[in-house]
């Protein structure tokens, strides 16, 4: 394949290099584009066909339908591994040693007190207030609270930001959770692993012993895994565009925790099962909204459906499907609405509207059904979401930081009023 691609504008001919990726990726790289052409930029609403940076993190191929964490196929890690091993994996770049893990999860436990004045924020927020909003401004708080800045060139600092915050991002979870619950706040248990302590902040009452059900163990730990890392979606292009101002750690997390609450991207999850809700409110007539998906004069998408790179399927929602089935049967639960998604799930995938527009269900169709099984109030998904990609955002920031990539700042196409003298406002008709 060419190594050179060409561009022909007012006359001249332009000469670009070609990058290839280490699974063949190809990209035109333009950098050079403006000042050989006397100031064009590409237009490229939404990124779709504009890479950011290269990146040694994450692969995915949306047509064949391949997700890999640094080489890794997902398939291998979801069955094979846990959480804090693909946290490892996707941070440092290879599967740890026993003592590396060890010593990984003992650093971060040891990091996991949050300070006693975080509570005073929190009780700030009304109780209403939604968790992804209250998550973002906690994460945010903590660099007022651990204001040293990262040293980047520094290892050291470097590992000690990073256990810091894996640290205490699930107590604040927990906490937004059971604050909104009621409950009083937990800091759990660090003799157990790190997901099995994050279950027992989250669920433990203060009356009687908490007992890990580990069915649920297992569907929290794929899941979790399932969403540490996507490569440069939304809300990691936003922790990395942060960071690209060197702003720190946590403010640049905080960033992309907004991002992601977002119902087109990390919010879905909850617009999901809100969909599914309405639907069985309605009589249970998917038809009906399958209808309204597909009429252009309906703003209603089918949520959890669609994917701006998988065009095939994604190979998460495969994952997540198998284990939402795992723990409705081992809770013995009989939920309506995932009849309703398998119901949605058939029709859509023999439907000319969706076939042509290679729609399938992607990652947050069902995991939703799983978050509502455990006991997980439906406006907590996204945060748990969130602390699945927590590892993936991280890694991205490092590798934005340790590759000095420069501040993220796209150009535009200006297409406002031209050059009009100020008008005074006694004059202004
Ligand atoms: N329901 C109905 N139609 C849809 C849907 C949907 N869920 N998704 C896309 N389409 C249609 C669009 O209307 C468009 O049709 P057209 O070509 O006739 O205009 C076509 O499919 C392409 O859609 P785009 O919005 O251009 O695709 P894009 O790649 O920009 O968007 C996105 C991807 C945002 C995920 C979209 O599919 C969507 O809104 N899905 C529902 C929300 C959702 O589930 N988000 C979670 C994504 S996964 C994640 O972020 C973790």
């Amino acid at each position: 394949m060419a190594d050179k691609a060409y561009l022909e504008f007012d006359g001249e001919r332009h000469e670009f290099p070609v990058i290839r990726g280490s699974e063949d990726e190809v990209g035109i790289n333009i950098k050079t584009l403006r000042s050989v052409t006397g100031g064009a930029i590409t237009l490229d609403p939404g990124f779709k066909n504009t890479g950011a940076c290269e990146s040694g993190i994450t692969f995915l191929d949306g047509e064949k339908g391949i997700l890999r964490y640094r080489g890794y196929s997902i398939e291998e890690l979801a069955e094979k591994a846990d959480f804090l091993e693909v946290a490892y994996l996707l941070i440092f770049g290879n599967l740890p040693t026993k003592e590396e893990l060890k010593k990984f999860g003992i650093d971060i436990a040891s990091h996991s007190m949050v300070d006693e004045d975080v509570k005073k924020i929190l009780d700030a927020f009304p109780k209403a207030a939604h968790p992804m909003g209250v998550l973002s401004s906690l994460t945010s708080a903590l660099t007022a609270f651990n204001p040293s800045s990262v040293d980047v060139s520094s290892e050291e600092a470097m590992y000690n930001a990073i256990v810091r915050i894996l640290g205490k991002m699930p107590v604040l979870v927990s906490w937004t959770m059971r604050k909104k619950m009621g409950l009083p706040l937990d800091y759990g248990d660090t003799s157990l692993g790190y997901v099995e302590n994050l279950m027992t902040k989250m669920f433990r009452k203060p009356n009687e012993e908490y007992v890990i059900n580990p069915v649920i163990l297992n569907a929290l730990d794929k899941l979790l895994i399932l969403h540490a890392d996507h490569e440069q979606n939304c809300s990691t292009s936003t922790v990395r565009i942060v960071g690209s101002s060197h702003a720190g750690l946590f403010a640049s997390l905080s960033a992309g925790i907004s991002a992601l609450w977002g119902p087109l991207h990390g919010g879905a999850n909850q617009a999901v099962i809100e969909m599914l809700e309405a639907i069985k409110e309605d009589g249970g007539d998917t038809k009906k909204y399958m209808a309204k998906a597909k009429d252009k004069n309906d703003p209603f998408r089918l949520m959890g459906f669609g994917h701006r790179v998988y065009k095939n399927f994604d190979p998460r929602a495969r994952i997540i499907k198998e284990a939402a089935d795992e723990v409705l049967h081992d809770l013995g639960i009989e939920d309506p609405i995932l009849d309703i998604a398998k119901g949605l799930e058939q029709e859509a995938l023999s439907d000319e509207y969706f076939v042509k527009r290679k729609l399938y269900p992607n990652v947050d169709f069902y995991s939703g059904i799983i978050y509502r099984a455990m006991g997980i109030p439906i406006d907590m998904f996204t945060v748990m979401f969130t602390l699945g990609r927590l590892p993936g955002w991280i890694a991205q920031w490092k590798e934005m930081r340790l590759r000095k990539e420069p501040i993220g700042r796209p150009r535009q196409i200006y297409t406002g009023e031209n050059f009009r003298p100020f008008v005074a406002l006694k004059d202004r008709t």
